[in-house]
């Protein structure tokens, strides 16, 4: 489901722990700039048994987006919910007429290329040393709605 500003508040600690164990303390700070500075990213996230088990964060400008992050709590892996959660985006993107989703994916992360490759994004270009703590490659993709 696309959160709401409560909804957001309710499930921040859930979504932030999933996040900041993926991505190096990032999702509470994008999290922050949506609920303190009004930042307009759309957060998605698949909820079971009243908690977050996987989020999405989705920055849009005009007709395109860009997959800021996505993750999945480790326990819940591999059970379709990052799935769940890119089909959601594309029925969301498609009915705001956005024409394209935008990424970057660190090079060494098997899983997340193959998630996005197979919801149809095209590897198309490579950002070199663009990760820190390890350095990194990061891996463009796009996909055309
Ligand atoms: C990438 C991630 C979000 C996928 O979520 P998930 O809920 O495990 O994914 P799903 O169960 O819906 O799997 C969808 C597809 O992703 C791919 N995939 C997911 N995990 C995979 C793995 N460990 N190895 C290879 N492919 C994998 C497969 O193509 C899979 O389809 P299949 O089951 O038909 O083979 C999850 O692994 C995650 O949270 N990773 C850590 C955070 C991260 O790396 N995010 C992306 C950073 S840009």
């Amino acid at each position: 489901m696309l959160l709401d500003f409560s909804s957001l508040s309710k499930f921040r600690a859930e979504i932030s722990r999933i996040g900041d164990s993926a991505f190096h303390g990032n999702t509470s700070l994008f999290i922050e700039d949506i609920i303190n500075k009004k930042t307009p990213y759309k957060v998605f996230a698949v909820i079971r048994e009243e908690k977050a088990a996987g989020f999405l964060i989705l920055s849009t400008v005009l007709d395109e987006a860009e997959i800021l992050e996505v993750a999945v709590s480790e326990k819940s892996r591999k059970c379709r919910i990052g799935s769940e959660l890119m089909e959601e985006v594309f029925e969301w993107c498609a009915k705001n007429g956005i024409l394209r989703i935008f990424l970057e994916v660190r090079e060494s992360n098997f899983p997340a290329r193959m998630y996005y490759k197979k919801y149809g994004f095209a590897e198309n270009g490579l950002r070199k040393n663009y990760y820190r703590d390890p350095v990194e490659n990061a891996v463009l993709m796009s996909k055309k709605m």
